[in-house]
């Protein structure tokens, strides 16, 4: 647990309370998201927030049985600022009334004007006259509480903000977390200001912190780690290392499916750069032999993940004393989510590959990362000397370029495969891209075409050049390249790998596509 000053963002189900989260962590301020329902009178003396926000949610607080906090929130004479639903749970608790939306629902964009100053949360507010903001409600408030005053209204919103200034209770209409809301920030800053946080939630001391804690939790003994090379096992192998030395070691499967010098890169990073113990399993025949013949992506994955575990398993076992698995999950995985289904739901997201092995194995789990967001973890990374070239890579998925080798995977067609993508990702380089795009990669079809090289015929595979933005994975676009970018690559493509004669580019977006073409 933190020893930082904390806020607790008190969640009633909304879509975007991870961005109330995102924000404050923003403002190197601590914050931790909680379901409504796990937040009970012992739960809360605990936790000895030094402010509370109550997020946005999809329940109508007129209803029976709908979402509340405890009563006991508002004694612990700490600033609260509700959201939306927040703000209508706090009005309806506090002596005010909620009505139905009838006529007076409002979603999108709505601007909001200024009715009474109120420095503490709305330093820097105003100063063009009006503020956008982002509005998603049904309800609204009809009737403020006792002892609350007006700063702002909208047209459909007449108490659009609202506060009590005596207690520092604070409530908003609107979403000022989310990007529609531009000066939102200045508002949370202005409330975490107010109650006083010192802003001192940073990298510099979350990795120090962050080291003392493996090391109580480790004791003596031995920690094993999977690294896969990718951002969030890489910094976690390079805290605990930093932590605890060569009571650490790594192991790195190498299926035989990774990038052009791949493999070479992730052992001399880490065993020659940060002398790290580390087991480089080079399975690569184990898995191309049983994936032989193959043609089917879900025997595919499931033949991957089956012998992945296998494999992991052996190596992990030839280390004596090991006692912890060491996993990079990161604050999106744990957190609980509301469900109005129900009752509270958990949803922790087992990381990749590795799900269930620490009981399998008896062995438990250090989780270094598992307050962090993902960029948070660049943050670590950077802080922990990771190179930029490592800490901004694109995603790549545990089953590597096996899905991107749609029907039989052969050496030969991986070799071309490699070598295609590495002149992809070069071009993407030079042409400085890389950074805009989430992922890149190639894919070599399952059909050959015919061409003409010089004065010859050619008969060779196909492949498809794919890259896409995206924010999560979840959804993307593909990227739009100039045809003049498009043309070159190819030339090179063809004229530098031996094997392909003909260069595609997929500009199919998720959905209907998916990123991976397996
Ligand atoms: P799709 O292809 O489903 O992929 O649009 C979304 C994101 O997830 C990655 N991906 C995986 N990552 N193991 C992983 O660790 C997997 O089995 C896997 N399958 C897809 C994919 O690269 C993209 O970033």
């Amino acid at each position: 647990m933190s020893t930082h000053d904390r806020l607790l963002i008190i969640d009633f189900g909304s879509q975007v309370t991870q961005l109330i989260a995102r924000r404050l962590r923003e403002l190197n301020v601590y914050c931790e998201i909680h379901p409504y329902q796990n937040v009970t009178d012992a739960f809360l003396a605990e936790f000895a927030p030094k402010a509370v926000i109550f997020s946005g949610g999809p329940a109508s607080v007129i209803d029976d049985g709908s979402p509340r906090p405890p009563e006991s929130v508002f004694d612990l004479g700490v600033p609260i600022l509700g959201i939306c639903y927040g703000q209508q749970v706090m009005m309806h608790m506090l002596g005010g009334k909620v009505e139905r939306g009838h006529g007076t629902a409002e979603f999108g964009r709505a601007y909001v004007e200024p009715k009474a100053r109120n420095d503490d949360l709305l330093f820097g507010w105003f100063l063009d006259g009006r503020e956008q903001v982002w509005m998603s409600h049904g309800d609204h408030v009809s009737q403020i509480a006792p002892g609350f005053e007006v700063y702002g209204t909208s047209p459909n919103a007449p108490f659009a903000i609202t506060g009590d200034p005596a207690r520092r209770f604070f409530a908003v209409q609107f979403h000022p977390e989310v990007h529609h809301t531009p000066n939102g920030k200045t508002l949370y800053e202005n409330f975490v200001r107010m109650a006083g946080f010192k802003g001192d939630w940073t990298m510099g001391a979350y990795r120090e912190e962050a080291i003392a804690r493996i090391r109580e939790q480790v004791g003596d003994s031995h920690v094993i780690c999977g690294l896969s090379g990718g951002v969030d096992s890489s910094v976690t192998a390079i805290l605990l290392h930093e932590a605890i030395g060569d009571q650490l070691t790594c192991v790195f499967v190498d299926h035989g499916l990774l990038r052009m010098n791949e493999a070479d890169e992730v052992v001399s990073m880490f065993r020659d750069h940060y002398n790290i113990k580390l087991i480089h399993a080079d399975e690569s025949d184990l898995f191309l032999g049983e994936l032989e013949g193959v043609s089917d992506p879900e025997t595919k994955r499931k033949t991957i993940g089956r012998l992945f575990i296998d494999v992991f398993q052996k190596y992990a076992g030839q280390i004596d004393g090991a006692e912890f698995l060491a996993q990079g999950t990161l604050y999106p995985d744990v957190i609980e989510s509301v469900s109005f289904s129900g009752g509270p739901s958990v949803t922790i997201k087992s990381h990749h590959n590795v799900g269930g092995l620490p009981e399998k194995m008896g062995l438990k789990l250090v989780e270094p990362l598992r307050e962090l967001f993902k960029d948070e973890v660049r943050a670590l990374g950077h802080e922990l000397g990771l190179p930029a070239s490592f800490i901004g890579r694109h995603p790549f998925p545990g089953p590597g370029l096996a899905i991107r080798c749609p029907g039989e995977i052969t050496r030969d067609k991986l070799d071309i495969l490699r070598k295609a993508d590495a002149v992809y990702i070069d071009q993407i380089r030079k042409h400085g891209l890389y950074d805009e795009i989430w992922q890149a990669f190639v894919a070599i079809l399952p059909v050959r075409t015919v061409g003409v090289m010089g004065d010859g015929r050619t008969y060779d595979y196909a492949c498809a050049l794919r890259a896409v933005t995206s924010v999560d994975g979840m959804t993307a676009d593909y990227y739009p390249f100039t045809h003049d970018f498009l043309g070159e690559t190819a030339t090179r493509i063809i004229n530098e790998v031996k094997g392909i004669n003909r260069v595609t580019y997929d500009i199919t977006s998720k959905p209907p596509g998916t990123i991976e073409w397996e």
